[in-house]
């Protein structure tokens, strides 16, 4: 039986809210529904959050959701006629002053009142994910004037970065406050924080999710400049985090893109190594917003993204809005899986020479060596309370699955974002103690997943229901009476 190890989020939008279509994506393997509380209702959210978990419920599968905060996201105002067009050398203003709903060819409003402050002359600012480039000519009390040096079209509300990053709102608005309650109504199982600079902004946000009364892990979404400015940075915001988002969009335009492909190997290597869960996000399939097949080019950025070792591949607006969203999820599937095949994606000398701090983690990584080098072991089982268990586990590379087994459901949910980590429902109280390693296997034959004269290793605590308890492993031997 081959399982697809790295998970796939698919953002929900127009293209994918109807429960024809939403159950198409379903079956077609998605592993997190992303809600972009950029984009539409609390109400319409509601729905697809609702929707989500009934048709994962009708398929016996486990689909987390995530919830993404809009964030800070600096955009400028709007335009008499909705768009422009800039044309290089053109002259063109950003005022903290002028109308809101009145740009012109020359001037448009921007709701950000530190700009001014915040860029230099000289600095060169990026509009609609770096579409249009401008310069800073000159600086006055409400005003920068700016000189075009890639032009294009501009329209309402686009976003604006500066090269290098330091823009500096802060991270959570009073839109993310209502959206962090949302989170807690709807109990999701991950909340991205957007534009976070530090830890701070994401103990802020624990804090604020805390108060909300949620239990959705926290995802640092890394894409500012300063974010990943040396490891000291990058670090400190990966350890405050229980997952983080390789945001390549923003990221992409503060450091350029020459930058991009070895900052994304180094986030996703860090993030594994402080045993965060990662997602690598944006344009992974851009151009099957209109197509039914990817590129050569989309092909290889999905396949290299599971060969650094990422938790997750993420769908943005060819799953939200695009016009083949079933098949962009079909696809990317399809080269997971290719990816996984490589034999440098099933081995790992990662943490060979460390220390371990804890003794679950010994276990856990006991267990990854264990399944690594004794080729009869077809299955992990992990019973686990919170998924901290087989998270540890699935930092290592391997091709054994790892079955997460938790009578909770939002454990059942979560699990969904690790790589190679399948979830099955199972409430070890329920079983008398000495029945357990059987039940435990037994779930795994009744799926087809073992057959006898495999091998099974099993984690556990010695009483039940203590995160951070694992304090033993077993080799069993399927088809033998076990206790
Ligand atoms: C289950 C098991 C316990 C174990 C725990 C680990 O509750 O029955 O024996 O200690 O999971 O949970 P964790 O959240 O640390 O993975
Ligand atoms: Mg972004």
């Amino acid at each position: 039986m081959t399982f697809r190890r790295t998970k796939i989020v698919a953002t929900l939008g127009p293209a994918s809210s109807s429960p024809e279509r939403l159950e198409q994506l379903v079956l077609a393997g998605i592993d997190v529904a992303r809600l972009n509380f950029s984009h539409g209702s609390a109400d319409e959210h509601r729905a697809r959050a609702h929707l989500v978990r009934e048709l994962a419920a009708k398929h016996g599968r486990f689909v987390a959701l995530l919830g993404d905060l809009q964030g800070p996201k600096i955009r400028i105002a709007k335009f008499v006629d909705k768009r422009i067009e800039l044309a290089v050398g053109d002259h063109f203003r950003f005022s903290v002053t002028h109308p809101r709903e009145a740009g012109t060819q020359e001037v448009v409003g921007i709701d950000y009142p530190d700009l001014v402050k915040d860029c230099n002359v000289g600095d060169e600012l990026l509009l609609d994910d770096g579409r249009v480039v401008m310069q800073v000519l000159e600086k006055t009390a409400d005003e920068l004037h700016c000189k075009v040096l890639i032009g294009g079209p501009l329209s309402d509300h686009k976003g604006i970065n500066r090269r290098g990053g330091g823009l500096t709102a802060p991270a959570l608005t009073a839109k993310d406050k209502q959206d962090i309650k949302l989170a807690a109504e709807l109990e999701l199982d991950y909340l991205a924080v957007s534009f976070p600079r530090d830890a701070a902004d994401m103990e802020l946000a624990r804090r604020l999710r805390d108060e909300a009364g949620g239990r959705a892990w926290l995802v640092a979404k890394i894409e500012r400049a300063e974010a990943v400015a040396d490891d000291a940075a990058l670090d400190g915001l990966i350890r405050a985090s229980d997952a983080v988002m390789v945001a390549r969009g923003d990221l992409g335009v503060e450091i350029g893109d020459a930058e991009l492909v070895g900052i994304q190997k180094k986030i996703i290597l860090h993030a594994r190594r402080y045993n965060k869960a990662v997602i690598t996000a944006t344009q992974m399939m851009e151009s099957m917003i209109h197509s039914p097949m990817p590129t050569r080019a989309e092909v290889s950025d999905v396949a290299n993204a599971v060969l650094d070792n990422t938790d997750a591949v993420m769908l943005s607006a060819e799953s939200a809005a695009g016009e083949y969203p079933v098949e962009a999820v079909q696809a990317m599937a399809r080269i997971c899986l290719g990816a996984e095949r490589q034999p440098t994606s099933t081995r790992s000398s990662h943490r060979l020479g460390q220390t371990f701090k804890r003794c679950d983690e010994s276990i856990a990584l006991a267990a990854m060596y264990t399944a690594n080098h004794f080729p009869g072991v077809k299955a992990i089982i992990s019973l686990t309370e919170s998924g901290y268990t087989p998270l540890i586990m699935s930092r290592i590379r391997s091709s054994v699955p790892i079955f997460a087994f938790s009578p909770h459901r939002e454990t059942q949910a979560r699990a969904a974002l690790f790589r190679g980590v399948y979830t099955v429902p199972f409430d070890p109280a329920a079983v008398a103690p000495e029945k357990l390693s059987q039940a435990a296997v037994d779930e795994l034959l009744k799926r087809g997943v073992v057959e006898p004269g495999d091998w099974v290793i099993l984690t556990k605590g010695d009483s039940y229901n203590t995160t951070g308890g694992t304090n033993g492993m077993k080799i069993l031997h399927v088809g033998e009476p076990l206790i």
